[in-house]
C-alpha cells in the first residue's frame, strides 16, 4: 500500500493515548506463559510483532484468551511445562520474539525450529546463538549458525552457569542469556558495554526471581518456578510517542498531551536529546504502571537547534533515531550522531534508509559508518515518493517528515502494523481536529 501524506498547515493540538509498549507486551505474554496461573494482561499492544509472540507461546502450550484487542489472559504450565511445538515457530518480523524465545527454548528437552519474514532472515542471530552455545545449547542455523531458519536440538547436559561479556549493548541478547540462565546449574551474568533496556529484569523480579546488579552487569540464579503476578499492566510505548514528540516540537503553535508514556530511564534518551535541542517537553502526573514508571508528556512547539550524541546514550534511544533525524532536519545547525552502528542491523539498514529516503525531502543528510551528519535548517522541504523498506519506524518517521515538510508519498506504508496499528488514524484525527 502507498500512503499519501500532505503537509500540515495548522498546529497539532489535542491528546494522544499512546499504545502499549512493544517490548513489555512481548515479555508479558512470554513470562505469563512460563507461569502456572492465569495472568491478566492489560494495555497489551495488538501489533503484528506482539501477535507473533502470542502465536509462538500458543504453539508451546500456553492458553491465550483475548478479552479485547488490548486485554487478554495467558496461562502456562509452569517454567518446566512448555510443550514440544507441533509446527515451525514463525516470528514474522520480530527480532524480540526470535531472540528471547531462543533463550527460553535452548535449554528445553525438545526440538524447535524458527522461521520469520525476509527481513528477519537477514538479521544477525549469531550474537545470541554464540553465547547460548557456550552455555551448552545445540543450535543450528543458516550461514554457519548465524541466520534463520534456526533449529534448536535438545542439549546433552544441563546448561552451565556462565559469565558473558557482550560486545553489543542489546536487551535482546541480554534477555536471551538471562532467560536461559533460569534453567542453568549456576549463576549467569551478562555484562554490556552500556546498559540496555531493563524490562526483562523488572519482570523477572516481579515474578520473584532474585537478580544482582553491578554496574552494567546483571546476574540471575536458576529457579524452580516463576511466581507470576496476577496482572501485567503494559505502559505506553515511548518509541510510539516519539513521532508525536517530534511533530509537536516542529510544527509551530502545536501543543500535544501524550497520555500514559513509559518513562523507564533505560528508554528516555529521546527526551534528553530533544530537550538538548531546545524542545519544550513537560512530564506530568508521573506514576507507576505495574513495575514501570509512566507519565503524561506535554509537548509544545519550540525552535530546535542541532546537537551531538553517541554510543553512551544509544541504547536509550536506539529505536528513535529515525524520528530524531526528522527533528534534526528541521533544527537550526548540524546534528552529529555517532555510535549508531546497530542501526545497520535493524528491520532494515536504517542509516542507509534514512539517508537515501529523507534526502528526497530535504537534501541534508550524510551517513557515516556508525552514524549520521544532518545539516538542519528551517528552509523549504521538497515533496517526494519515499520507500519504507517495509520498516515500520521508517514509515512513521517519513509520515512525520511529510507533515512537517512538504508532503510525502510512502511506498509500503502499511508496515506500521508492526508496532503502531492505528498510527495513520491517529495522524488523520490530529490533522482534522
Ligand atoms: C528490544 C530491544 C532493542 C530494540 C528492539 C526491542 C527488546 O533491540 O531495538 O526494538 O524488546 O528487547 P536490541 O536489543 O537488538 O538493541
Amino acid at each position: 500500500m502507498n500512503k499519501v501524506i500532505n503537509k500540515v498547515v495548522k498546529p497539532l493540538k489535542g491528546e494522544v493515548v499512546i499504545p502499549g509498549d512493544k517490548s513489555v507486551s512481548h515479555r508479558s505474554v512470554m513470562f505469563a506463559g512460563l507461569g502456572d496461573k492465569p495472568v491478566h494482561i492489560t494495555n497489551f499492544l495488538p501489533s503484528a510483532d506482539c501477535l507473533s509472540t502470542v502465536g509462538v507461546m500458543k504453539a508451546l502450550g500456553a492458553e491465550v484468551n483475548f478479552i479485547s484487542d488490548t486485554e487478554l489472559t495467558v496461562k502456562g504450565n509452569g517454567l518446566h511445562g512448555l510443550q514440544e511445538p507441533p509446527t515451525i515457530l514463525d516470528c514474522g518480523n520480530s527480532g524480540t520474539t526470535l531472540r528471547l524465545m531462543m533463550g527460553i527454548l535452548a535449554p528445553q528437552p525438545f526440538v524447535s525450529t524458527f522461521t520469520g519474514d525476509s527481513s528477519l532472515h537477514k538479521r544477525p542471530m549469531g550474537r545470541v546463538i554464540n553465547p547460548l552455545t557456550q552455555m551448552g545449547a545445540n543450535i543450528v542455523g543458516r550461514e554457519g549458525n548465524k541466520k534463520l531458519p534456526i533449529t534448536i536440538i535438545p542439549a546433552k547436559e544441563k546448561f552451565k552457569g556462565f559469565s558473558y561479556n557482550s560486545p553489543v549493548a542489546s536487551a535482546q541478547v541480554k534477555s536471551a542469556i538471562l532467560l536461559s540462565g533460569l534453567f542453568s546449574d549456576g549463576e549467569t551474568t551478562v555484562t554490556e558495554p552500556y546498559k540496555s533496556r531493563n524490562h526483562t529484569e523488572l519482570m523477572l523480579e516481579a515474578c520473584g526471581v532474585n537478580l544482582k546488579y553491578d554496574g552494567t552487569s546483571v546476574t540471575v540464579s536458576p529457579v524452580e518456578k516463576l511466581d507470576v503476578p496476577e496482572e501485567f499492566i503494559v505502559p505506553g510505548d515511548i518509541s510510539s510517542a516519539a513521532y508525536w514528540l517530534v511533530a509537536g516540537s516542529i510544527i509551530p503553535g502545536s501543543e500535544l498531551l501524550l497520555k500514559n508514556v513509559g518513562i523507564n530511564e533505560t528508554r528516555t534518551g529521546i527526551i534528553d536529546v530533544l530537550k538538548a535541542m531546545g524542545a519544550d517537553l513537560t512530564l506530568q502526573n508521573e506514576r507507576l504502571s505495574g513495575a514501570e514508571p509512566v507519565a503524561d508528556i506535554l509537548v509544545k512547539s519550540a525552535k530546535l537547534h542541532g546537537t551531538t550524541f553517541g554510543a553512551d546514550i544509544m541504547p536509550r534511544l536506539i529505536d528513535e533515531i529515525p524520528a530524531i533525524a526528522v527533528a534534526a532536519m528541521h533544527a537550526e545547525g548540524d546534528t552529529i550522531i555517532t555510535g549508531a552502528g546497530e542501526l545497520r542491523v535493524k528491520e532494515t539498514d536504517r542509516l542507509q534508509a534514512i539517508t537515501d529516503q529523507y534526502n528526497k525531502l530535504k537534501n541534508c543528510i550524510e551517513a557515516t559508518d556508525d552514524g549520521l551528519v544532518i545539516h538542519g535548517s528551517q528552509g523549504e522541504s521538497m515533496s517526494g515518493v519515499c520507500f519504507s523498506y517495509d520498516d515500520h519506524r521508517m514509515s512513521m518517521s517519513l509520515a512525520i517528515a511529510g507533515i512537517v515538510g512538504n508532503g510525502v508519498e510512502i511506498e509500503k506504508a502499511d508496515c506500521v502494523d508492526i508496532s503502531y496499528p492505528n498510527f495513520y488514524e491517529e495522524l488523520e484525527r490530529l490533522i482534522a481536529e
